[in-house]
């Protein structure tokens, strides 16, 4: 049974867009893109954990993209067809700018992911990087996890994989989460740590794979 976490400012949309209008200021005046979620290794792993299991025409969603980067290194190994989705118009703004800087082009949209008109397409694979872990701290988070696990299924391909990336979750509590529509196809390892006997990682990456419809 899940326990839900204590609701905080991380889930409102006045919190991020706050934070990515300060980035986009930092940005402009000494290019510094901003935070990437979780550090560079896990976005590495992702895109390497990509590269081997899925086509360069792919066509892949990053929901909740923030600045852009993770859309910036998927391009820069060759992935082609990519768009970026989040609901802080600020956050678009600033990785619009960090996509045109890299020389690259992506599909970027302004959505709140939860509302049912968001994302409608068919995708063969949808990352999330910390954006389930913001959901599950917002009022109603229950409800809203729920309504997220519902739209991903939705909007992906049968067995298409969302690659979701948590701090809130492990793999255990995301696997019972997201159970009734998709099945967990693999972890991506993480850095690991051992704290009295007990090994654990402080990051969970975990490659789901939606059931047939
Ligand atoms: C922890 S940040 C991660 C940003 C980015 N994925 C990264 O790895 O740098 C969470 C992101 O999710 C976005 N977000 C949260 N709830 C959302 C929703 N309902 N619809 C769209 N974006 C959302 C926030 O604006 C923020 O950019």
């Amino acid at each position: 049974m899940t326990e839900e976490l204590n609701e905080c400012e991380l889930g409102t949309r006045e919190y991020w867009d706050k934070r990515y209008e300060e980035e986009i200021r930092n940005y402009n005046s000494h290019g510094d893109v901003g935070d990437i979620w979780f550090g560079e290794d896990i976005a590495d792993r992702i895109v390497k954990w990509m590269e081997k299991n899925t086509s360069k025409q792919a066509t892949i969603a990053d929901v909740g993209c923030g600045n852009g980067m993770l859309l910036v290194y998927l391009a820069q190994s060759g992935f082609e067809d990519l768009s970026g989705f989040d609901y802080s118009e600020c956050a678009i703004h600033l990785a619009e700018q960090v996509m045109k800087k890299n020389n690259y082009y992506f599909k970027l949209v302004q959505c709140d992911i939860l509302k049912s008109h968001g994302l409608c397409s068919n995708f063969d694979v949808i990352v999330d990087k910390g954006t389930y872990d913001a959901i599950s701290l917002m009022k109603d988070a229950k409800k809203n996890r729920t309504v997220y696990i519902e739209n991903m299924y939705e909007c992906l391909k049968n067995h298409g994989f969302l690659l979701l990336t948590s701090c809130n979750w492990t793999k255990e509590e995301l696997e019972e989460q997201f159970l009734s529509k998709f099945t967990v196809h693999c972890v991506i390892p993480t850095p690991q740590f051992k704290f009295g006997g007990k090994v654990g990682s402080i990051v969970s990456v975990v490659v789901f794979k939606k059931k047939h419809a």
